[in-house]
């Protein structure tokens, strides 16, 4: 892990172009659909397996700076319904950054059950996989949750693993492993999907600014 003496000085100067510095998370930039989404339920008679359609939207945000550390990063939305469901299956918010003086990759999540994750991996610009994990009780990388779902649910650990296919399509597989109340063995919760754009994304908005200055 990196030490920082100086804590303050930013990188100067800022590439306003987060597209050309987000290192292999610039294909996940995008609208997208997947109408085979896969799920691994925990429910009272056992897993429940579903299968779901999902629309994920992913933007790209202006570089962020932590005094010296510099974020590319991307915001994204995804809204997943199961078939003759009306009501959402599951909802998920966050950022993916990517910093790229050190491969760092995180992703952030929250979910409308009151639990939050701060995942992280490591991978090369060119990399067409990778991995983001978090962990329960990590004070860096972890995962919070609500008082009723540490006792009933308790959310020891997040593994997702996304790939670039060469058609320009990606697919992820993520496992969310719970300790279930009154079950013997740890229950994986995994989820799978397979996505394809369906709209490009926007300029981030310090590029859009910049742009429309130069266009006069
Ligand atoms: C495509 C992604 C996902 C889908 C479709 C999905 C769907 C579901 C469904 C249908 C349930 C059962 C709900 C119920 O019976 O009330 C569930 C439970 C749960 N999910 Fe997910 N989930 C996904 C991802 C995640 C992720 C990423 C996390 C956390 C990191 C998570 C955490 C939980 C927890 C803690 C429960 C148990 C809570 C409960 O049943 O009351 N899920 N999920």
């Amino acid at each position: 892990m990196a030490t920082y003496d100086d804590i303050y000085t930013e990188p100067d100067p800022v590439d306003p172009d987060t597209m050309a510095n987000l290192g292999p998370l610039r294909h996940l930039a995008g609208v997208w659909l997947g109408n085979k989404g896969a799920d691994i339920n925990p429910k009272a008679d056992g897993p429940e397996h579903r299968v779901f359609t999902e629309r994920m939207e992913v933007q790209p945000i202006d570089p962020q700076t932590n005094g010296p550390q510099l974020f590319y990063g991307l915001r994204y939305h995804t809204h997943i319904n199961a078939p003759d469901e009306e009501n959402t299956f599951h909802d998920q918010t966050g950022y993916w950054l990517w910093e790229p003086a050190t491969g760092l990759i995180m992703l952030t999540l929250a979910i409308p059950r009151g639990q939050v994750a701060l995942a992280h991996g490591h991978a090369a610009a060119d990399a067409t996989s990778f991995v983001v994990e978090a962990k329960r009780g990590a004070t860096n990388y972890g995962i919070c949750s609500t008082d009723f779902l540490e006792q009933a649910f308790r959310t020891d650990s997040f593994r997702m693993e996304v790939t670039i296919h060469p058609d320009g399509t990606w697919s992820y597989s993520e496992d969310t492993v719970m300790q279930v109340q009154g079950k013997p063995e740890p229950f994986i919760h995994r989820d799978s999907n397979h996505l394809r754009k369906i709209a490009e994304p926007q300029p981030n908005p310090w590029l859009k600014r910049t742009q429309a200055k130069a266009a006069g």
